[in-house]
């Protein structure tokens, strides 16, 4: 008689088996995605599968009651205390008694699907560089004198086939309590890293470990710190949290910074310690905000410009203020996070910081690569992650050319009148009406005087702050496009002055978007200084892109990403009537939200994908914008509005 057919779905992967084999030993032996966290003990309910019975013409089978074996009593004894969902087996107890097909669904996969929301975005593999492992040690016996360590190590090759284990001090001080503790059953934290040859043990708690395991994605900005806590067995993200980068008291920019490092002994480490306990804060912070123990949290990944990175990583930015501007190291790095100074999370936690492309396009441009994919584009793309300085990508599957460009704090509101952070109370959208020049707008967390878009009539408006960076945007150029601002980026015309919102102030003139008197609240008004702010940075901008494609020799790009926490709030119609982007087709713009997160992301839950960016970096070519001479006569003509000699043909359609 042949052997029962065994047909697992999703995957299709099929093969014969003996009557008693278990299903989780079926699977392993095909190759299919079936998790294990005990081992095959029945109690961490990992390998959950949902077999179906009936006829499957698609398969050539007919699925008999009786295809599984009955509830043994270790399945019982789970579904009694834990419970199991209607039809789900336990895949490790349940074995083969006939032809069967078997459904692994979604959170029995070990390398699950992280399904992110907007079409244009990647999902993310679940294949983690830590994971978690039950275990049973041998115990201790007086005519075996082997240490508690080594018999785990005995139990991870065999019961796991884990080989070349490796733990530290902290880890060694509480294992023999802990596997007493958990009469020698123990669940561990291993991690192993892309180039790693051994696998190092973390954490261990005694039996199963069910309060789960988590890592932190962070991209350290030259202004803010973003960072998501993610879950290390899912992908789901628990918490999102930010804060201010403390380092801006030492200067806004990066330049800035840097000087101050040079101007000031000691001054570099006075930054790194300053945004070391940012970072012990926002961890804590985080954790708090997830409900779980910062212990828990066992990896970072860092992105962060090469700045950032420097300061961070304890080391002098000097040299990255003056040509070459060359890198202590664009390496990626596997550290401890003890000896980064990262104390709020586990004591043994591990921290990824991605590869920097160049001295001036840092591992925040790597991990847009890696989230956008730029070089696996079919049509020329061009991705502008902005912020405080901009990272520009170009490429498609041929090439990928890369640069970073000093935009300034502008666009993220900063040195502008009004200016805030996008925070309730600021302006965050904005409309001018070309006949009586007056705005309607939408401010963060201020709906109850709004229409149903979220807009208001200025004179309604109330609880106005400031205007965030994506309303400066708008707020330019809807003042073009109603003809209160001209080309040059002057504001107000000779008739215009003395109209109900155009005031003179000294020798320029200024635009009121609300006067504050009715409410009590601030004037907010754009000024002519915060034009030339916008155009500087504009300008940086568009110069950086323009460079890109002089080098690939292009004239116009397919489509454009709008990148950065920023660029997902600016409508790409305002971001092309100022002129930041190249013309394309306003359809072609899209907004990848906070891409560099999102690499940071992928590197925490994907262990290949850290190799792949590594690979990605070395193709990518960079073009250094502060010696190309070219630069500055892009800067020049990108001053005007658009701009002083591309045309823009896709504004007039
Ligand atoms: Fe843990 Fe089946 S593998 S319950």
């Amino acid at each position: 008689m042949t052997d029962p057919l065994v047909i697992f779905t999703p995957s299709g992967k099929r093969g014969r088996f003996p009557v008693g084999t278990p299903v989780l030993t079926a699977a392993r032996q095909l190759g299919v995605d079936l998790d294990s966290v005990c081992g095959g003990r029945g109690i961490c309910s990992k390998c959950q599968v949902q077999p179906s019975y009936g006829d499957f013409p698609k398969h050539g089978v007919h699925v008999a009651e009786g295809a599984l074996s009955e509830f043994n009593a270790v399945e019982e004894r789970y579904d009694r205390v834990r419970g199991l969902k209607t039809g789900r087996r336990l895949g490790c107890q349940a074995t083969v008694q006939g032809d069967i097909v078997i459904d692994v669904p979604p959170e029995s996969q070990v390398h699950k699907q992280v399904i992110r929301k907007a079409a244009t975005q990647r999902d993310i593999i679940m294949d983690p560089a830590t994971r978690l492992y039950f275990v049973e040690v041998t115990e201790p016996d007086m005519h075996d004198p082997t240490g508690d360590f080594e018999r785990l190590k005995a139990a991870l090759k065999d019961q796991w086939q884990i080989e070349g284990v490796t733990a530290s001090l902290p880890f060694l001080s509480k294992l023999q309590t802990t596997l007493r503790k958990g009469q020698w059953k123990v669940t561990v934290a291993a991690h192993k890293g892309h180039r790693d040859t051994h696998t190092q043990l973390l954490e261990i708690w005694p039996g199963l470990h069910e309060d789960g395991l988590y890592g932190l994605a962070i991209d350290l900005g030259s202004t803010t710190i973003a960072a998501h806590l993610c879950d290390l067995v899912t992908g789901e993200v628990k918490a999102s949290s930010g804060r201010m980068n403390p380092q801006i008291r030492f200067g806004e920019d990066l330049m800035s910074r840097v000087s101050y490092a040079m101007m000031n002994a000691g001054g570099d480490q006075e930054m790194t310690r300053a945004v070391r306990e940012a970072l012990n804060d926002l961890t804590q912070g985080i954790a708090e905000e997830a409900g779980i123990s910062p212990a828990l949290i066992v990896e970072a990944t860092f992105v962060c410009n090469p700045v950032m990175h420097h300061l961070l990583l304890g080391l002098d930015p000097v040299e990255l203020g003056q040509a070459p501007f060359a890198l202590a190291t664009s390496e990626s790095l596997s550290l401890n996070a003890r000896e980064m100074g990262l104390e709020a999370m586990n004591p043994n936690a591990r921290v990824f910081v991605l590869p920097c492309i160049a001295g001036h396009v840092g591992a925040d441009a790597a991990a847009v690569a890696l989230s956008e994919e730029p070089g696996k584009s079919e049509d020329l793309v061009l991705i502008v992650d902005v912020g405080t300085n901009a990272e520009i990508l170009l490429g498609d599957k041929t090439r990928v050319l890369a640069c970073s460009s000093p935009t300034g704090p502008a666009f993220e509101g900063a040195q502008i009148s009004s200016g805030q952070r996008a925070a309730p109370g600021a302006i965050e959208k904005l409309e001018i009406n070309p006949d009586t020049k007056e705005p309607r707008f939408r401010v963060i967390g201020c709906d109850l005087w709004s229409d149903e878009d979220g807009f208001a009539e200025a004179t309604a408006a109330s609880g106005i702050t400031g205007i965030a960076g994506s309303g400066i945007i708008e707020a330019l150029a809807e003042m073009r496009s109603a003809g209160i601002m001209d080309p040059s980026g002057l504001i107000g015309s000779a008739e215009q002055v003395g109209t109900p919102r155009i005031e003179a102030e000294g020798r320029t003139n200024t635009y009121i978007i609300h006067d504050g008197t009715a409410d009590g609240g601030p004037r907010i008004t754009v000024t002519q200084n915060d034009v030339r702010a916008i155009q500087l940075a504009k300008s940086a901008l568009y110069a950086g892109a323009r460079l890109l494609m002089d080098e690939r020799g292009v004239e116009t790009v397919d489509r454009v990403v709008l990148a950065g926490a920023f660029g997902a709030h600016i409508s790409p119609k305002h971001a092309m009537i100022l002129g930041m982007i190249p013309d394309v087709p306003l359809e072609k713009v899209t907004s990848a939200g906070n891409a560099a997160g999102t690499g940071a992301r992928i590197a925490l839950c994907n262990v290949t994908a850290r190799a792949e960016i590594e690979a990605t970096v070395r193709k990518i070519t960079k073009v250094e914008t502060a010696i190309e001479p070219k630069f500055q006569e892009h800067f020049v003509n990108a001053n005007a509005i658009p701009h002083k000699t591309d045309p823009f043909p896709h504004l007039s359609t």
